[in-house]
């Protein structure tokens, strides 16, 4: 049986990723940091087939720790202080977690687990004020956020122990992805659980920033098997995991409120608070590499995943107000 490591269990990706190990007979060992409240929302239903371990990827001895304890054949690094809008107000903190933090992990696997194969949580967000549209893994990086600043950083040092170490590190290039589970602080979560509010009459509006900015928004589920895919692979190296096309703000919001018949103009204000000190306008990617390399397709449309989102917000509320 293979032992897969995941940081960022508590996360989005990291829910759907073990489920997917799960499946596929993988013995998972999530990585958790401490907080005063349990977080384990997203996980509780698989809870009792994980391992859960404490670590930090501030704390390099906790990450030695798990590694030595539990020997596994993969890692998938998944933790980051992951939302562009806060990395505005803390980029020290984003830069220690989501920079550094990628060469303590590295370098933990180095030293403890070199033969394992390592994955890295890269994004679209690298490729910033575009050079070139679509985006694939040639296109220049030119970071928009402290956010994105610090995971071109972690990029390159997962290419530089690949190269200097010959480790078995591969970097998926993920543009954004969402689900039910998604945080709600971001704009396609906040859309579709504000929808449900409105559409059970507990809010009258939806306050957002910049409407204009456009994303290629994929099915997590989908992109979770891509990073597998990718430690399958004989070599390692890097990928663009995307749709190949993309939707505005405004876009999303109308389809949205269409799904329960509402008119989004009625209810959606700009507010600037909500507006980013430089804005990336454009993500689109060109998924080229992972279709033929690894046969991976996204299986959700934009439209599907905007019910999916919106219908599983509906249920939530209803829960809620009963
Ligand atoms: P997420 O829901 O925000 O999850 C982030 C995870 O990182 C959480 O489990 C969080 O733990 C953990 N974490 C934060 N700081 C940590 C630290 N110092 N030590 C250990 N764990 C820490 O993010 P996601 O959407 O699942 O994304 C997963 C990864 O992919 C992230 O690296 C993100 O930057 C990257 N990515 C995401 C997308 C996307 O569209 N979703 C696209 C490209 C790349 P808590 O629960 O305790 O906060
Ligand atoms: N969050 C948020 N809230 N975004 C808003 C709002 C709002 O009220 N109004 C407009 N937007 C715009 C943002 O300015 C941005 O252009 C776009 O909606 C998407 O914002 P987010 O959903 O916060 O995602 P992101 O694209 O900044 O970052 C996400 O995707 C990256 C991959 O490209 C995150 O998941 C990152 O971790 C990930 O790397």
């Amino acid at each position: 049986m293979k032992t897969a490591l995941i940081t960022g269990i508590t996360g989005q990706d990291g829910s759907y990723l073990a489920e997917y190990l799960l499946s596929l007979g993988y013995r998972v060992v999530g990585m958790h940091r401490r907080s005063s409240t349990l977080n384990f929302e997203r996980i509780a239903h698989i809870q009792d087939d994980l391992v859960l371990e404490p670590g930090d990827l501030l704390d390099e001895a906790s990450l030695i720790a798990v590694l030595r304890r539990y020997e596994p054949d993969e890692v998938y690094n998944l933790a980051a202080q992951s939302f562009v809008q806060t990395s505005f107000g803390q980029p020290v903190l984003t830069g220690e977690t989501t920079a550094l933090g990628v060469t303590r992990l590295l370098d933990a696997v180095r030293t403890v687990r070199p033969d394992a194969r390592f994955y890295q949580a890269s994004t679209s967000e690298m490729f910033g004020k575009v050079a070139e549209t679509p985006q694939r893994e040639t296109t220049p990086f030119h970071p928009r956020s402290p956010y994105g600043v610090a995971k071109v950083y972690g990029h390159w040092i997962t290419v530089n122990y690949r190269e200097s170490y010959g480790m078995h590190a591969s970097s998926g290039i993920l543009f954004n992805h969402e689900s039910p589970r998604r945080g709600l602080e971001f704009v396609t979560r906040k859309v579709t659980f504000h929808v449900a509010r409105i559409a059970h009459g507990l809010a009258h509006e939806l306050r957002l920033g910049n409407l204009d900015a456009q994303r290629d928004w994929g099915f997590a589920g989908d992109y979770v098997r891509a990073m597998w895919l990718m430690l399958q692979q004989p070599a390692a190296d890097d990928y663009v995991v995307a749709t190949g096309e993309t939707h505005s703000v405004r876009e999303l919001c109308e389809r949205a409120f269409a799904v329960v018949g509402l008119d989004w103009e009625r209810y959606v204000r700009v507010d600037e608070r909500f507006m980013r000190p430089a804005e990336v306008d454009l993500l689109v990617g060109d998924a080229t590499r992972a279709r033929r390399r690894l046969g991976w397709s996204p299986s959700v449309t934009f439209d599907e995943l905007v019910s999916m989102m919106v219908e599983a917000d509906m249920d939530l509320v209803a829960r809620q107000v009963k």
